[in-house]
C-alpha cells in the first residue's frame, strides 16, 4: 500500500492561522502584539531569503517583524550590544540570530546573551537544559514541527520505538528530547553509526536529519514506519538544481506508512513554529495563559 503523504504546507498553513487567531485575540483582549525581531550577519544567500520568508509570515500572523542586517564585519561587541537592546525592548518577545554567524564570530557566546524567555529558536544553554530536564522551555522549531506532524498523524507516541538520524544541536538532539518527553524509545543515530541500516529497520518511527541526500534507503525502512524526513539537499539532476531530502523518497515511500516529502514537509513547519514560539513567548512574558496545541 502506498504511503500517506504527511503535507506540511497544509498543516503548516492551519498552524498558522491559528496563531493569527491567537494573536488577533491576544490584541484585543489584553493590547499586547507579540513582536519577533530577526538578526541577520552578512549576506548569505540561503539565510536572506529565510529571513524575508520570516518577516512576510510574521506580519501575516498580526505580529510585528523587527529585521536587523548587519554587515558580515561587524564586531562580535556591536552584535552583543543590539542582543542587550533588544532583549530590554519590551516590543520585542521573540529574538532569533540567524545561523550561521561569522567566523569570527563566537556563536555560543551570541546565543546564550539572548534572554531565555525570547530564545523563539530555543538555543539558549538554559532552554536546551530545561526541556533535557522536562521543565518548561522554549523549543527549537524544526523539531517541534515534526513532533507536530508525528502527533497529527499517530497520536500518543507513547511507547513507539523512534530513530533519530543526525545529532545537531539545531534538530537532532532536541529531537530525541522532544520524542523522550512523549514516551518514546529514542535512538539518536548519525552518520558514524555502525550498521545504521540495521538501527532503522527497527524503527516505527524514523525522522531523518543527518544532512546527506537521498542517505536513507526503503529498504532500511520498517513496513508502515512514519518516516519525517528533515533534509534539506540541493543536487543537480540531468543539469538542474533540484530538492532532495535526506531519504530517497520513491523507495521509502513504497514501505513506509506515511512519509514527508521534501519540499512540502516538515520545511513550512519551521517557521510556523517559530510564529507559534513568538506567540508563546508572548504570553509567557505578559503572563497570560499559553496556547493550546503550539507548544511541545
Ligand atoms: N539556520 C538554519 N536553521 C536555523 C534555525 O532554525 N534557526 C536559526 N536561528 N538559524 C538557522
Amino acid at each position: 500500500m502506498a504511503a500517506t503523504i504527511l503535507d506540511g504546507k497544509a498543516f503548516a498553513g492551519g498552524v498558522r492561522a491559528r496563531v493569527r487567531d491567537q494573536v488577533a485575540r491576544l490584541r484585543a483582549d489584553h493590547g499586547v502584539v507579540p513582536g519577533l525581531a530577526v538578526v541577520l550577519v552578512g549576506e548569505d544567500p540561503a539565510s536572506t531569503v529565510y529571513v524575508r520568508n520570516k518577516g512576510v509570515q510574521t506580519v501575516e500572523a498580526g505580529m510585528q517583524s523587527f529585521t536587523h542586517r548587519l554587515e558580515a564585519s561587524v564586531a562580535q561587541a556591536d552584535l552583543l550590544a543590539l542582543i542587550g537592546d533588544l532583549n530590554r525592548d519590551p516590543m520585542v518577545h521573540g529574538i532569533l540570530v540567524q545561523l550561521p554567524l561569522p567566523a569570527h564570530i563566537d556563536a555560543d557566546l551570541v546565543l546564550n546573551a539572548i534572554d531565555p524567555r525570547k530564545d523563539v529558536d530555543g538555543f539558549h544553554i538554559s532552554n536546551v537544559g530545561r526541556l533535557a530536564t522536562g521543565q518548561k522551555a522554549m523549543v527549537p522549531c524544526t523539531p517541534l514541527g515534526c513532533l507536530m506532524l508525528l502527533r497529527a498523524h499517530l497520536g500518543d507516541l507513547s511507547g513507539q520505538n523512534a530513530v533519530v538520524i543526525g545529532r545537531s544541536n539545531i534538530v537532532g538532539k532536541p529531537m530525541a528530547q522532544l520524542l523522550l518527553r512523549d514516551n518514546c524509545t529514542v535512538t539518536l543515530a548519525h552518520s558514524r553509526s555502525r550498521d545504521l541500516a540495521a538501527i532503522v529497520r527497527r524503527a516505527e518511527i524514523v525522522v531523518a536529519a543527518v544532512g546527506r541526500p537521498e542517505m536513507i534507503q526503503g529498504d532500511w525502512i520498517a513496513p508502515g514506519a512514519t518516516v519525517i524526513d528533515v533534509g534539506i539537499n540541493r543536487v543537480l539532476r540531468d543539469g538542474k538544481q533540484v530538492l532532495v531530502g535526506d531519504c530517497d523518497f520513491a523507495g521509502c515511500a513504497a514501505v513506509a506508512g506515511a512519509i514527508t516529502p521534501v519540499p512540502g514537509g516538515v520545511g513550512p513547519m519551521t517557521i510556523a513554529c517559530l510564529l507559534a514560539n513568538t506567540l508563546t513567548a508572548a504570553c509567557r512574558i505578559h503572563g497570560l495563559p499559553e496556547p493550546a496545541g503550539l507548544t511541545a
